[in-house]
């Protein structure tokens, strides 16, 4: 089993206090992403800046895209971005056009969605997929639980990359254990804690007692 990437999701409200945590923790993390909100506020200003600060990782631009697939991937790729995010409620020719336009291109998976469609999705050559437990489902009292652990091993047995987000701390991973995650991406539980280097740390170490080196 391979160890699973750790990724920062950099979901600031401005430009300043996301170049601030990014280049303490951007070494630690394996990959760095431009948030939504920070997508929203600042545009593709922020995945440039942070493309040139890190010129050797991985950036995913969390556009979370919906339409107009194919401009939306081009502009954040010319902006820097490798990766780029489209919801699940997209339709096919726009996660097509988008797909033409970065190296990988992921699937957010939000409120309703079918393992058909899942399938097609696969059928058109995207091999990543992200289970999401939303911020404002978190807030409303849900949790991490079984009914999300059984989604997430059949997306994997489908052959998807699956990377895991929404309100993780420390304490989630280990809910995890025994399965081929791709990535584990947080935002909070690093950006918001009054130690953001000792906090990226601590979530790279449990990665690493659980999945190993
Ligand atoms: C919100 C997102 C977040 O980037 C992701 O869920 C990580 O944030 P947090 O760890 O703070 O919940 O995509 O739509």
């Amino acid at each position: 089993m391979t160890r699973p990437n750790l990724q920062i999701a950099l979901d600031h409200n401005n430009l300043e206090t996301a170049l601030t945590d990014v280049v303490k923790v951007g070494e630690i993390v394996d990959i760095l992403e431009v948030g939504t909100i920070l997508c929203l506020q600042e545009g593709n200003k922020a995945i440039s800046c942070i493309r040139h600060l890190f010129p050797n990782k991985k950036i995913v631009a969390d556009t979370k895209c919906a339409d107009a697939g194919g401009t939306v991937a081009k502009n954040v790729s010319d902006a820097g971005a490798d990766w780029m995010t489209v919801i699940c409620c997209a339709t096919l020719p726009t996660m097509a056009a988008a797909q033409k336009e970065v190296e990988e291109l992921q699937v957010e998976l939000y409120g309703d969605w079918t393992f058909e469609q899942a399938a097609s999705w696969y059928e058109l050559g995207i091999t990543q997929a992200i289970y999401h437990q939303s911020r404002d489902a978190l807030l409303s009292g849900e949790t991490w639980g079984e009914k999300d652990l059984n989604k997430v091993k059949k997306l994997i047995e489908m052959g998807f990359k699956v990377s895991v987000t929404g309100g993780l701390n420390v304490d989630t991973l280990k809910l995890f254990e025994g399965m081929d995650v791709y990535t584990f991406i947080t935002g909070r539980g690093i950006t918001a804690s009054e130690n953001p280097i000792q906090a990226a740390e601590d979530f790279k170490q449990e990665i690493i007692r659980i999945w190993g080196e």
